[in-house]
């Protein structure tokens, strides 16, 4: 079906400014060249995203999955304040976000930690209990989907009292309402237990939006924590 696209396009001609444009559509390209997968937010979704963290105030950003960077690049934009913390076990995917968002000006706005997602939260948890490191404003999950619980219950100890956490691709062409489809797909499998794991978790009020676009049909999650 050609017309989520057209649709897509037809919004970024209208609502996306050159400026900000020219900037996300550099990292997505440079990425691409670098030989990242093509899976990175469209780019109404990031500036949706960027719009909701504006929304929040976010000064401090959390982020699992950072690819090559470019969702981190417009989580940049949301304030010249705001500060992006992002994860990425990959080393070359890091190596290009580090590239992409130096030229892109971003790099005082955006540290990239490289490790396993589960280790590295578990660093910054024990550096916000020490008082090392101030609590987040708003979290984006949004990198392997098989540890989606475990990131969103890490995103829960390190965020502050009212924070957002979103988590990306809950939908999956539909698939997560299938429990045919989880036992044959680990990361439908995991998906539907944070789901529902996030239902019997104490301290949060959550939904999930389904989307579609260029990026085919799939989904946010959407908490915010009491
Ligand atoms: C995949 C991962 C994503 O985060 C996404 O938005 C789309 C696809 C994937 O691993 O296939
Ligand atoms: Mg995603």
């Amino acid at each position: 079906d050609p017309r989520p696209s057209a649709v897509d396009t037809y919004f970024k001609t209208h609502l996306h400014s050159a400026d900000y444009h020219n900037t996300l559509e550099t990292i997505h390209r440079d990425s691409l060249v670098a030989g990242l997968p093509d899976i990175a937010c469209s780019a109404p979704q990031a500036k949706f995203l960027m719009l909701q963290a504006r929304m929040c105030n976010a000064k401090r950003i959390l982020e699992v999955g950072t690819l090559g960077g470019y969702s981190a690049a417009w989580f940049a934009m949301t304030s010249p304040q705001t500060k992006v913390t992002t994860i990425e076990l990959d080393p070359h995917y890091a190596a290009v976000a580090r590239q992409n968002l130096e030229k892109a000006g971003l790099s005082e706005r955006v540290e990239i930690l490289q490790g396993m997602g589960t280790t590295v939260l578990q660093g910054i948890r024990e550096e916000v209990d020490r008082g090392e490191r101030e609590k987040f404003d708003f979290a984006f999950i949004d990198a392997n989907k098989q540890d989606n619980l475990a990131y969103f219950k890490a995103a829960m100890d390190v965020t502050r009292e009212r924070a957002v956490i979103i988590v990306d691709n809950v939908v999956r062409d539909g698939k997560v309402a299938s429990a045919e489809e989880a036992k044959r797909d680990d990361r439908v499998k995991r998906t539907r237990e944070l789901i529902e794991g996030i239902g019997e978790l104490e301290g949060v009020e959550a939904t999930a939006i389904q989307t579609v676009g260029e990026k085919n049909y799939d989904g946010f999650l959407i908490a915010l924590k009491n």
